[in-house]
């Protein structure tokens, strides 16, 4: 007897990142950040009192919220917390989104959104990026015309790093006829100032999704927030959300880390600085990779090169070097590189270096 619905028995789940099976080995592939999080993470870890856990955590994350909403310019009522920025995708869904109907994104998109939406039961409707990686002029018509509910867009996008002006994102918010969820897991690491939130206030139909898993070195925790008009938050954090979905720990873990935005703001900085040196090494190895506004570069394997990007990603693991290679249309000649520390950039250079020689 298999119980499982339908669309369950259809689909494949979602395929998490490849751990190393090492202790040396350099890990790109996930977008990880390379850096701890702020000492003040540590310093709440070693004060914890184990006695608390007796009770309940703070349903809705209150305090953590507050801390959020002021540092956006916003008001508590904008500001859902959730388990990573995952569980908010979900909740979009599950709320607003009934079985049957479109859910819309670009191609290539997040890999996870098209099994949240098998998830739920939801036709996709796909639409793919330009050559260059940008939007095609008519997507907001291309959603409205299949009758889509809600809209995934990530940006910077992955795995692309492209950007949106903040201008062409406000305008997709009034052109659609869905909810907008704007995916910032990687906002962080634009290289200027660049801030959506308050487009919130002029768009009813706009989610900002934020992370602490890549800016804020703390994909181990699980914790992320959504920024929205009061209208999308409440029924989420009062209805569909799981009662206290998030522990103690993670939430005085999350007040620590975004409280100190000094720390995170330096590790900003050294991301960008390694991502742009990172990308014009690669260049000098005839590895092109496209503008990236995010912690990660899509680098095209150049046909000069005796094997492609399959083989090149098994040669790098094989030297116990982790990097994304993707098995699908238009990304299978390429790999997606995280960016890490120095040390590990010019480990992964020199071990390039020496691999193209050898081919
Ligand atoms: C585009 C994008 N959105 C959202 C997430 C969710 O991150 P988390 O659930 O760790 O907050 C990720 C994680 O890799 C991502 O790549």
């Amino acid at each position: 007897m298999n119980f499982e619905r339908e669309n369950i028995r259809r689909m494949a789940g979602y395929a998490s990142g490849e751990q190393p099976d090492n202790e040396l080995t350099i890990k790109l592939n996930t977008n990880e950040n390379p850096y701890p999080p702020s000492p003040q993470v540590s310093e709440v870890l070693s004060q914890f009192n184990p006695e608390s856990l007796r009770r309940y955590p703070p349903a809705t994350a209150q305090k953590f919220r507050q801390l959020a909403a002021e540092l956006h310019g916003l008001d508590l009522k904008n500001v859902i917390a959730t388990r990573g920025g995952d569980e908010l995708l979900r909740l979009v869904i599950t709320t607003f989104v009934d079985p049957g109907e479109k859910i819309g994104m670009t191609d290539p998109t997040y890999s996870l959104y098209p099994v949240l939406a098998q998830i739920q039961d939801c036709p996709i409707v796909e639409v793919p990026l330009l050559d260059d990686w940008t939007l095609p002029g008519e997507f907001a018509r291309s959603m409205n015309d299949a009758k889509v509910k809600l809209t995934f867009l990530v940006n910077p996008h992955a795995p692309t790093g492209a950007l949106l002006p903040i201008d062409q994102i406000s305008n997709l918010a009034s052109e659609l006829n869905s909810i907008l969820l704007l995916d910032e897991a990687y906002v962080d690491f634009v290289d200027h100032s660049y801030q959506t939130s308050q487009l919130v206030k002029q768009h009813n139909n706009l989610v900002i999704l934020r992370t602490l898993s890549k800016g804020y070195s703390l994909a181990g925790l699980r914790f992320g927030y959504g920024l929205a008009d009061h209208s999308l938050i409440e029924p989420m954090l009062t209805k569909t959300r799981d009662s206290y979905n998030l522990d103690l720990i993670s939430q005085l873990v999350a007040e620590a880390a975004i409280a100190d935005q000094d720390y995170v703001r330096g590790n900003w900085q050294k991301v960008i600085i390694e991502r742009n040196r990172l990308k014009a090494q690669l260049h000098e190895l005839g590895i092109l990779c496209a503008d990236s506004q995010a912690n990660f570069l899509l680098a095209t394997i150049p046909e000069s090169i005796n094997f492609g990007a399959a083989d090149l990603y098994q040669k790098l693991k094989e030297r116990h070097i982790l990097v994304r290679y993707f098995n699908a249309d238009r990304l299978d000649d390429k790999l997606r590189i995280s960016v890490g520390t120095k040390e590990e950039n010019n480990q992964l250079l020199s071990t390039l270096r020496e691999i193209l020689n050898q081919s």
